[in-house]
């Protein structure tokens, strides 16, 4: 897959965790899965990316770390010489900072630079978290990942940027895909007048492009396999709110072709946020709980590539 001229020649599995307003428990996921993935010996690299707030190290337990993403980006620095011991397995963490990738100061040129790094790291998963936000930076990082991983709580508001950041995404996608096609412009313009050409959503503009040129039907339908999005409901306090996850699948579906894959929840549990509090990585402390199982369930699911077991859809 290409997406902004970089290409994916790697063995690695690049996950990118975002989507979510902030607050969704992206950060505490993104380590837990990596802490999980890292108790099964896989060699990992969780690289924090979020917008100035960067705090992927403090749900590790470590304190500030003297080196960071900026050292790449000001000073040259490769990014494999940025990873940071964990202490946690074979688990590493390239720290970030104010200086954030989702910042118009960092350049397209470094953008992709950054990419071509992350690709050439030397480990089987690479887990990012990218933060809150549509900035076109977050969105193209997402876009680089084998598994693009979301974070929503059940509640309205992170429903709906949720959705708009994968309708950007997707979008954005589509875009990059058509250029070489020399179409990126013709579906600018479609999505611009779509009052005019009767499309609502995503969906009916790709069903009307592939109407209107057929030629560019299995480009389409490619792109639309190969955007995999694997949701995970956080904080979820009833069973009512373990539906949402089958609800949203369906809105994918039908606003935008998309199969999402609903990989599990993590209920809310006081014991998370108290651990966080104490600096204490709470997949290390508190693995055998309800909630550290619940983390491993949609972690092997993501790795498998399944859905959580009772699921509708
Ligand atoms: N399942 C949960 N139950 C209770 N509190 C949670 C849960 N998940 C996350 N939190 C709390 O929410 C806060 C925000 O989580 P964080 O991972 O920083 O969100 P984000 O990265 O999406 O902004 C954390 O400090 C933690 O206290
Ligand atoms: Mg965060």
């Amino acid at each position: 897959m290409e997406t902004i001229g970089v290409k994916k020649n790697k063995e690695g599995e690049i996950w990118a965790i975002g989507g979510g307003k902030g607050g969704t428990g992206k950060t505490f996921i993104t380590s837990s899965m990596g802490t999980y993935l890292a108790g099964k010996g896989k060699r990992i690299v969780l690289i924090d990316v979020d917008i100035g707030g960067a705090n992927l190290h403090s749900f590790l337990g470590i304190s500030r770390p003297k080196k960071s993403l900026s050292f790449f980006f000001e000073k040259g620095v490769p990014l494999s010489k940025l990873a940071l011991k964990t202490g946690i397995g074979d688990m590493y963490l390239i720290s970030g900072d104010i200086h954030s990738l989702a910042s118009d100061s960092i350049k397209f040129t470094q953008k992709l630079k950054l990419f071509r790094h992350i690709l050439k790291l030397n480990k089987q998963y690479v887990l990012i978290d990218l933060g809150g936000g549509s900035h076109k930076n977050t969105i193209d990082t997402f876009l680089i990942a084998d598994k693009m991983i979301v974070v929503l709580e059940p509640e309205i508001i992170a429903i709906e940027n949720m959705y708009h950041f994968i309708k950007n995404s997707l979008f954005r996608k589509l875009k990059m895909s058509l250029r070489s096609y020399g179409f990126k412009e013709i579906v600018e313009y479609m999505w611009e007048s779509r009052e005019k050409y009767k499309i609502n959503n995503l969906n009916e503009l790709i069903e009307c492009l592939k109407n209107s040129f057929s030629h560019i039907g299995d480009i389409l339908d490619k792109e639309l396999s190969d955007f995999k999005i694997y949701l995970i409901l956080n904080k979820v306090r009833s069973s009512q709110d373990i539906i949402i996850g089958s609800s949203i699948k369906s809105i994918f579906m039908k606003y935008l072709g998309v199969e999402a894959q609903f990989v599990g929840y993590l209920e809310y549990d006081n014991t998370i946020w108290r651990s966080i509090r104490e600096r204490k990585p709470f997949m290390m402390n508190y693995g055998t709980s309800r909630s550290a199982k619940e983390i491993g369930t949609f972690t092997e699911n993501i790795l498998q590539g399944r859905e959580i077991k009772h699921s509708r859809s």
